[in-house]
């Protein structure tokens, strides 16, 4: 990995974040040494100038101090606010994805990191992406807990069993960066690991359109959706719709049975596939049978996409909108399908 820091200790700047993180750090650095040396300097001086001279002598009464104290007070408060402040603000932009980001699926398994675009490309254990252009990723596991970890970009975020987590970034440099999965998952955890390509956008095109791309999410998750599982022969709407209307539900309030709203997020989608008796929408029954164990999480991951596709204006793409040559940004997607025709279900892929 190239290591053109002027720290040899500290990997690249590569994101927008990654000079906040370092300042954060160098901050924390210089106030731990500005403590540590007084500290040390007056531990040895004192135990010189008051070393015991005589034994069991009476040490001199002491009055408080009231600028002593305050000062001692005042200072200590503000370096811990300008702490807090700094990892608060970090945190929150860091784990704030904007809406209008590239959306990357990951999907992590023992031991191995499988990545999906949004116009359909695959990928193991590899992550490309263009330059200066927001990422965002939406993460989860097939099996245990790991983290997904760009220490080029200062970022990480757990990926969750039973849960989506995301993260997002924009690199702001063309080059090879290490991925790691930073959290103790099994016995090749520390082969768990891989590379992030940051591109130019032309270069970034022309490795998309050098790729098979499958089916895209949206695809995949239609095919899902009215053939493969037949969740449109409830939820299609029409005469026989016994199930919610999915269109345009995305990111809206929903009402539950029982009174409660949820919104209505990749997570409730997720949910409500896995296990649809738990949070039912206002005048439907609970009908509905489970999808657990009959789907992976990268077909979820369809599903939803392929749900949030109908609901227009919502961050996911459209389906069916227009596109020129194949995957050439993340608006574009779908209508593909018909050029794509032996496609190969989305789940078994990647084993
Ligand atoms: Cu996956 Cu460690």
């Amino acid at each position: 990995m190239q290591n053109t820091s002027w720290i040899p200790l500290f990997p690249e700047q590569a994101s927008t974040f990654a000079w906040q993180v370092d300042a954060l750090y160098f901050y924390l650095i210089f106030v731990s040494v500005a403590f540590s040396i007084p500290i040390i300097a007056a531990i040895f001086f004192f135990s010189m100038k008051y070393r015991a001279k005589e034994k069991y002598a009476t040490p001199d009464e002491i009055h408080g101090s009231m600028v002593l104290e305050t000062v001692w007070s005042i200072i200590p408060f503000v370096i811990s606010m300008t702490i807090f402040l700094g990892g608060a603000i970090i945190y929150f932009q860091q784990y704030t994805p904007p809406d209008d980001a590239m959306e990357i699926y990951v999907v992590g398994k023992q031991w191995m990191w499988k990545v999906q675009h949004e116009t359909g490309q695959r990928e193991i254990n590899e992550l490309h992406v263009p330059v200066g252009r927001k990422i965002k990723l939406t993460m989860t596991t097939e099996d245990v807990l790991h983290d997904f970890s760009i220490p080029a970009f200062r970022t990480k975020a757990d990926v969750v069993p039973g849960r989506y987590t995301y993260m997002w970034f924009e690199a702001t440099k063309p080059g090879k960066y290490h991925l790691y999965c930073a959290e103790y998952c099994g016995l090749n955890h520390s082969g768990m690991g891989g590379w992030v390509y940051v591109m130019e956008q032309r270069d970034f095109d022309n490795w998309l359109s050098g790729n098979v791309s499958g089916q895209t999410p949206v695809e995949a998750g239609k095919d899902l959706f009215q053939n493969k599982l037949g969740c449109a022969s409830c939820h299609a709407g029409g005469a026989g719709q016994r199930g919610a209307k999915l269109e345009g539900i995305f990111n809206t309030d929903v009402k539950l049975v029982g009174g409660q709203t949820v919104k209505a997020d990749d997570q409730y989608l997720r949910n409500s596939i896995l296990n649809p008796a738990s949070q039912v929408v206002e005048g439907y029954q609970p009908i509905m049978p489970t999808f657990k164990g009959q789907v992976t999480e990268e077909q979820l991951n369809s599903l939803v996409a392929y749900i949030k596709s109908l609901s227009p204006g919502a961050a996911a793409p459209a389906a069916g909108a227009p596109t020129t040559a194949p995957a050439m940004s993340a608006n574009t997607n779908s209508a593909a399908a018909n050029k794509t025709a032996p496609t190969k279900p989305a789940a078994n892929s990647n084993k």
